[in-house]
């Protein structure tokens, strides 16, 4: 039998998709047919990413699983249509990316570059930075990116603190969990990762009472959705020296209105949503087990929890 896998992950990555993922379907021996269109009705898997046009998932009854290649699922995670099992993706070279991203701008803050970069005055200020065993450093979210990214910080000798929905307990760092964490976890934080995915419980943590938590002069660091963050709320404590810089990578509305206060802000640092991305011959690898497993009667790797919207 022929297994039918529908790509609707956006027409303008299936070159760079379909070569791995025919690889990696050959090399499992699996009898299938991989295409940009073809009947709703004979589609097994639909491999997506929430940018796609298909927004309507009831033709696709005998679908077993939408396959989203990007790890965030919040545009796709409340559509009344899809039925079907969703899962994310997990690997695919974006913890790789995401570890190298959030490490390389964590030490521009903690070893205070900026102020070497760029010294027009030729101030010479020989003050050496603090050790990372002296820098607090607070993970929000300790999922697949997070908990990665917290133990390669605590590695390099960082103080980590690390927060998540349930309670976890990861080698080399604190945990903390739940909302009566969240105030634990913040207290005292001089540098602050937020890599929580998007919902309705994590929008706006960091407001205008949750900003007062960090240690005075505290750098934010923004790769998980702009959501997370009041921007007014940010701005205040920029303005008052609350935070002394942030480094965000993801908005409320992308691309980030030219208009916007964090373009001109000398607090702020904006990247345009490039933290990580999902590598496709990495990515083709998951999602194909994906399917080989779906076909084995095996469980879902991956699969989000639609009540929890992760
Ligand atoms: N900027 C970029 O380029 C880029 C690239 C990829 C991903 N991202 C973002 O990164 C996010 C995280 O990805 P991931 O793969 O690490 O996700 P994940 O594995 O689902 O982990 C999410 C983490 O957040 C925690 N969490 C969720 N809701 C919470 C709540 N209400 N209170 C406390 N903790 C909560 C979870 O707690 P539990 O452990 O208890 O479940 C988990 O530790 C994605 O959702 C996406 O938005 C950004």
């Amino acid at each position: 039998m022929t297994t039918n896998i529908l790509f609707a992950a956006g027409a303008a990555r299936w070159d760079d998709w379909a070569p791995p993922l025919r690889a990696a379907l050959d090399r499992a021996g699996l009898a299938y047919e991989l295409a940009q269109e073809m009947p709703s009705e004979k589609v097994d898997y639909i491999v997506y990413a929430p940018d796609s046009p298909l927004r309507d998932f009831t033709p696709y009854g005998r679908c077993k699983a939408v396959l989203n290649i990007w790890a965030g699922v919040e545009a796709i995670v409340g559509n009344k249509t899809l039925t079907q099992p969703l899962a994310r993706m997990v690997g695919g070279g974006l913890t790789e990316g995401m570890v190298e991203w959030v490490l390389g701008h964590a030490l521009r803050h903690h070893l205070g570059m900026d102020a070497h970069i760029a010294n027009p005055e030729h101030r010479w200020h020989p003050v050496a930075p603090p050790l990372a065993s002296e820098r607090r450093v607070t993970v929000l979210g300790l999922g697949a990116l997070g908990s990665a990214v917290a133990e390669k910080l605590a590695g390099l000798g960082f103080d980590v603190t690390g927060w998540s929905r349930r309670p976890k307990k990861i080698t080399g760092l604190r945990t903390q969990h739940g909302v009566e964490g969240l105030t634990k976890a913040l207290k005292g934080a001089e540098i602050l990762v937020l890599l929580l995915p998007d919902t309705p419980a994590t929008e706006n943590i960091l407001n205008a009472e949750t900003l007062a938590l960090p240690a005075p002069g505290a750098f934010v660091i923004n790769p998980g959705r702009g959501a997370l963050i009041d921007d007014s709320a940010l701005l205040a404590a920029l303005d008052s020296g609350q935070v002394a810089h942030a480094t965000l990578d993801v908005f409320r509305v992308e691309p980030l209105p030219t208009d916007h206060p964090f373009w001109t802000h000398p607090g702020v640092t904006v990247t345009p949503h490039v933290a990580s991305e999902t590598r496709a011959p990495q990515g083709a690898e998951v999602i194909a087990e994906n399917i080989l497993r779906g076909e084995a009667g095996q469980p879902f790797l991956h699969l989000v929890d639609r009540q929890a919207g992760y």
